[in-house]
């Protein structure tokens, strides 16, 4: 895989390297740099905020480290309405943001003409704003109308590329599915997300440096990285949390793997650590997501524990997160923030 500076890297070179960073601190410290560089070179100091509207709890899949699986009959359940999600996004956009973020579990509740009903929806009401979709897994045909309904950009982390632990931690999907699904979103035209989870039990340095060969070569134009954090409701309530610092090494790397991509700060960094957000930051990520979720509904959209912001109205975690991210030395591009790919298309 070749790295933003032209370098070459075969798997085991960088199976060695992430082995390396865990015992050499200034090794880590010229990786951030260099990481941090790269992101200045093609993005500069901005940050691009996205409004994150968690929309339903409910779900039909069973992802062995998530609150929301369908087995854990402890949670406490919720949908919003069209209606609601439709008055999250008019606060948002009263607050300056141009792009939401629809993220949910798979549920079949919102079948593709209600979804595509509630993007024309907001397209026509908001014309300015992009919609990202983070709804898990759906068929090529359902994809295609949610793009011509205006939907821009869909996340979907391939988790792992690892057949070995994808295949222990998803007890209802497929790796291939999983694969096959970015591949269609990317074919029908979508601003794609893939990322993973570091720390995930048993995961070793060879199945991360996966991870990055697959991002390296899939390309996608977001990259989601988040250490694992465990639930207590779920058969990994006794697994050791992932570390902060090998998800800054991953954020760092895959900025270097995919040099044009967006990627977030994202909460669970902002979870396992104060400061965890401001770190991404400057290891290489380019974009938060501040919750715009109604207050009411923040605790049950629990995928793991301790999750910050649930008592914070949008307002407050807009003008926090722009304190933190000056704080960083950056500064916040409420823009639309598409990718490099896509800007260079227009
Ligand atoms: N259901 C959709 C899906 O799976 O793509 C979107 C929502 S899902 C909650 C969003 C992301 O949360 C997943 O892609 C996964 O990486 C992350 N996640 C779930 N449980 C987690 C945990 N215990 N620790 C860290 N991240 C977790
Ligand atoms: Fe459902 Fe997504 Fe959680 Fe898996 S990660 S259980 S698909 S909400
Ligand atoms: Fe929500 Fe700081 S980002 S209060």
């Amino acid at each position: 895989m070749r790295l933003a500076d032209g370098k070459a890297w075969t798997h085991t070179e960088m199976t060695a390297l992430l082995a390396r960073l865990d015992e050499e601190p200034m090794l880590r410290t010229q990786l951030r740099k260099l990481a941090a560089r790269t992101k200045m070179e093609r993005y500069g100091k901005g940050v691009f905020l996205r409004g994150l509207i968690e929309f339903s709890s409910i779900c039909r899949q069973d992802c062995m480290y998530c609150g929301l699986r369908a087995s854990n009959k402890h949670a406490d359940r919720y949908r919003l309405r069209p209606e609601e999600i439709l008055a999250c996004c008019a606060e948002g956009y009263e607050l300056g943001y141009r792009t939401f973020v629809l993220q949910s579990g798979e549920d079949v509740w919102f079948t593709t003409a209600r979804l595509s009903k509630l993007i024309r929806e907001i397209k026509s009401r908001f014309a300015d704003v992009a919609v990202t979709l983070s709804i898990g897994e759906r068929d090529d045909e359902t994809y295609e109308r949610l793009f011509e309904a205006g939907a821009d950009r869909f996340l979907l982390r391939h988790e792992t590329a690892s057949p070995r632990l994808y295949a222990k931690l998803h007890p209802t999907m497929t790796i291939e599915s999983r694969r096959s699904r970015l591949l269609a979103l990317q074919r029908i035209g979508f601003q794609i997300g893939a990322g993973c989870m570091v720390g995930l039990p048993g995961q070793t340095n060879s199945e991360l440096a996966d991870d990055l060969v697959y991002l390296h070569s899939l390309n996608p134009d977001m990259i989601g990285i988040g250490p694992f954090l465990p639930h207590s409701n779920t058969p990994l309530r006794d697994a050791t949390q992932g570390s902060m610092e090998k998800a800054l090494d991953m954020i760092s790397l895959s900025r270097l793997v995919a040099p044009d991509a967006l990627i977030p700060a994202s909460t669970a960094m902002g979870t396992i650590h104060p400061q965890g957000r401001e770190k991404a930051l400057q290891a290489g990520a380019n974009v938060v997501m501040p919750n715009l979720s109604p207050l009411a509904v923040r605790p049950k959209y629990a995928i793991y524990e301790n999750k910050i912001c649930l008592g914070d109205e949008s307002a407050q975690c807009r003008h926090c997160l722009e304190l933190r991210i000056r704080g960083a030395g950056f500064e916040v591009d409420m823009g639309r923030g598409d990718s490099l790919r896509v800007q260079r298309q227009f």
